[in-house]
């Protein structure tokens, strides 16, 4: 057996008790009054990166939260990873559904209760104790390593291109690592070779001053609750096409071969329904649920807000009405054409009777990657050593902004190479991640940068 792999099996519980005390600061990004405690997990970060051996550890300081960088760059003769992930998590709310406190991780059946237990705190930390085991056994990786770690990502990365941009020299490298995503499913290993992309909105109508008695001025005014739901439901058709003019017009089809390939993958569409306790399950016509996720893009409402919502009744005419709205998108759409589209066609069906304010929000370029780089063979050994099984192919519907700033700026190649799973709650309450995934992880990072080295560098 490798010597990392020892040394990965004799240290597994203690690795799960230093991952519960990551999982213990809650850091989420979106929410100002925790921007201590995005400080301080992005301090523990940096710590835990020189405890396990990297080199040259800081914060380096954005507008927004700090990157946190590390390094090990002692084997000229190898090729270099550049891993990114991100150590911010999501809001916590509802609270009251959670099993357990969101931030006192728990070990139950084995998997790991805590907000970012798989989104992405796990993730990163597997890929540290990786790093950890190899120095210890060997006292040397077996090729360079820069570690990006941000703390942004899950409010749509604002800093981080520039970040990319500014130190374009410093991140040299030969590929990108990532593990942000999920496995296929429980025992279906995987590597993700495609992103969507997303645009996001919000939109505010304003009818009047103030709100209004509604007996007093209903039928004289337009409602902008009921001008919004009009409106919205002008977005899509029955079909589940999205109805914004030259939507598609940028979409990369599906190509026959790669609608062969999905067909292949064991997916049950009955199973995926019940999982997600939905009567009946919709999408654009003419498309498997793998594609529409994977491969087809989508316009959804993410949030409403307008007049009475509290218990009883209260007859009132709301003065104003809020969408938040995002559209998430395939190659080769552009959020920025799309966001100009949508605005265009927004401004043309609201009528004249409200006011309306768009606020165009974050985006992020949809991504694809060839599947026939020696990268993403390398990293298919690697999975197979650690979870005894071949991966499958997969696409995913999520975004990960910075991996097209990778390829536009860096022109490196991303590998996808996530172990949550697609039912772990990520962005929900009673995230978690499975330890036995999580210990696999470890091992197969192990190898992914044993067999990326034996690349060689002009791989
Ligand atoms: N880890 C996810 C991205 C992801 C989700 C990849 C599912 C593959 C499958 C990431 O943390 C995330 O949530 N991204 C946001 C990006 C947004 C805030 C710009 C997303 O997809 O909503
Ligand atoms: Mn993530
Ligand atoms: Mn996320």
């Amino acid at each position: 057996m490798d010597d990392f792999v020892d040394f990965i099996n004799a240290n597994r519980d203690r690795f799960v008790e230093e991952l519960k005390t990551y999982l213990a600061i809650p850091s989420i990004s979106a929410l100002p009054e925790h921007d201590a405690d995005v400080r301080r997990c992005a301090e523990w970060t940096a710590d835990e990166m020189r405890r396990v051996g990297l080199q040259e550890v800081r914060l380096v300081e954005t507008p927004g939260h700090p990157v946190v960088y590390g390094e090990w760059l002692q084997a000229p003769e190898a090729p270099t990873i550049l891993f990114y992930g991100h150590y911010d998590v999501q809001p916590v709310d509802p609270i009251d559904l959670w099993e357990s406190p969101p931030f006192e991780a728990t070990v139950r059946d084995g998997e790991i209760y805590a907000r970012g237990a798989a989104d992405d705190k796990g993730q990163v930390f597997m890929h540290l104790k990786a790093v950890e085991a190899y120095l210890q056994r060997n006292g040397r990786l077996p090729l360079n390593m820069k570690f990006i770690l941000e703390g942004e990502e899950e409010v749509g990365s604002a800093h981080l291109d520039g970040f990319v941009r500014e130190h374009h020299g410093d991140l040299a490298a030969d590929v990108v690592v990532i593990s942000d995503s999920p496995m296929f499913d429980r025992g279906v290993p995987s590597i993700c070779y495609g992103l969507r992309g997303l645009a996001y909105f919000q939109v505010d109508l304003r009818g009047t001053a103030s709100d209004l008695h509604s007996g007093s001025f209903g039928g004289t005014v337009a409602n902008p609750a009921m001008v919004l739901a009009q409106i919205l439901s002008q977005m899509k058709d029955r079909g589940g096409r999205v109805k914004i003019p030259g939507f598609y017009d940028d979409v990369r089809p599906l190509t026959d071969a790669e609608r062969a390939e999905f067909r292949r993958l064991p997916f049950s569409e009955t199973r995926y329904r019940k999982e997600l306790g939905a009567p009946k399950l919709f999408g654009e016509s003419g498309y498997s649920t793998l594609e529409r996720v994977w491969a087809r893009p989508t316009f959804e409402v993410n949030g409403l807000l307008s007049g009475f919502t509290g218990e009883g009744s209260k007859t009132v005419i709301p003065a104003v009405a809020m969408a938040k709205v995002s559209m998430r998108l395939v190659p080769n759409q552009d959020p920025g054409k799309i966001a100009d589209l949508f605005e265009a066609h927004l401004r043309k069906v609201t009528p004249r009777t409200v006011e309306l304010e768009l606020v165009r929000m974050h985006g992020g370029q949809p991504w694809m990657t060839q599947l026939d780089n020696p990268f993403v063979r390398a990293a298919g050994r690697a999975i197979e050593k650690g979870f005894g099984r071949r991966p499958v192919f997969t696409r995913e519907g999520g975004s990960i902004p910075v991996v097209s700033t990778f390829q536009d700026v860096l022109g490196l190649p991303s590998v996808l190479f996530g172990v949550g799973l697609p039912d772990e709650n990520a962005h929900a309450p009673n995230e978690r991640l499975d330890l036995e995934n999580f210990h696999n992880g470890v091992i197969a990072s192990a190898y992914l940068y044993r067999e990326i080295a034996t690349l060689g560098r002009d791989a």
